[in-house]
């Protein structure tokens, strides 16, 4: 895969709160083009191992040339990080030093259109990151209840027109015009009209909606989630880059709970609540500059968490 193109966001941020170092063991769970992999086994050099994950076939692809420098010290999966026990398992390792997920679709997969994530060039209306697995778009929508579809609109795209969008792509598969990405963004066009200058365009929500269901991405953030504090050695750290509230939020919660697991009521004589097994590396979440927004209109809603485990 030659031409993979993606920028990768929040670079110093990232690996300033990852802290790579010789001799650790690091996964990328979502290695996209391998930018963020590649920063961090530079920075552990000579001898941190990386184990990078990725569901999508040409990220893997593209990632497994761009680190082939590397050599043995990197081991690449296809596959889910909700899988993340077992792949370290496949890869013979116990702990981690770091783990780091960069969420979301990568540029590539936007940007090319048989991929069917583009509402800007027509595309089959796919949308799946792993192209070997699961229901593409179409066939979601096919099984879905106009109500259905609309509570996924409204949920995933914070979108406030969701009931008459869902009516608008409704009927339009009902008479057979619904084959295209582009005809999907036409169907989010005729409620909410067309794009206007210096604004995102109509149909960013309801795409992004579709997407996450198309990929269940919530249910696999939510996986990843709870396997926390485990597999992370005792001074590792998770760092999480999020690009939507919804996202920011989840990670936001479970993060809150390791950082403070004690629930007494005030004055209990003896507390058997177990000690918070993490520690915020950075207070609040670092959004991205206005520099790099600057430089990648699409770096623009991201921010990233960490913490890291202290118990
Ligand atoms: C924003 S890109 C990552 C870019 C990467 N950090 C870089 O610097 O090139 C996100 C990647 O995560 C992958 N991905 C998303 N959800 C995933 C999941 N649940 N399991 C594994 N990979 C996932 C996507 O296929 C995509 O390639």
């Amino acid at each position: 895969m030659d031409n993979f193109e993606h920028t990768s966001v929040l670079l110093d941020e990232t690996i300033s709160l990852l802290n790579p170092v010789s001799g650790g063991v690091y996964c990328d769970a979502t290695l996209g083009g391998g930018g963020h992999a590649e920063k961090i086994l530079e920075m552990s050099n000579p001898d941190g191992r990386l184990i990078g994950i990725d569901r999508d076939l040409e990220a893997v692809e593209a990632a497994t040339k761009r680190l082939a420098k590397f050599g043995d010290r990197v081991s690449i999966f296809h596959g889910r990080f909700s899988q993340l026990e077992e792949i370290l398992e496949k890869a013979g390792v116990k702990e981690l030093n770091g783990l780091l997920v960069d969420l979301g679709v990568s540029s590539h997969q936007l940007d090319i259109a048989s991929r069917g994530f583009s509402f800007m060039n027509a595309g089959p209306l796919d949308m799946r990151m792993d192209t070997s697995a699961g229901e593409t778009a179409r066939e979601m929508l096919a099984g879905m209840s106009e109500d259905e579809l609309a509570d996924i609109i409204y949920r995933y795209g914070e979108e406030r027109m969701s009931r008459r969008i869902a009516r608008s792509i409704k009927k339009m598969e009902f008479d057979g015009s619904l084959n295209t990405t582009l005809d999907l963004a036409v169907a989010v066009r005729r409620v909410i009209g067309h794009k206007k200058p210096g604004k995102s365009d109509p149909a960013t929500k309801t795409f992004q909606a579709i997407r996450i269901a198309v990929n269940k991405e919530m249910e696999e953030l939510e996986t990843l989630l709870d396997l926390l504090p485990v597999p992370l050695a005792i001074g590792g750290n998770v760092v999480v880059i999020t690009f939507h509230s919804l996202e920011d939020r989840l990670v936001k919660q479970k993060f809150e709970k390791l950082v403070k697991p004690c629930t007494c009521p005030q004055g209990m004589p003896v507390c058997n609540c177990p000690e918070p097994v993490a520690a915020y590396n950075s207070r609040r979440s670092v959004r991205v500059s206005s520099a790099e927004k600057l430089l990648n209109r699409r770096s623009r809603s991201s921010r990233v968490r960490a913490i890291r485990r202290v118990l």
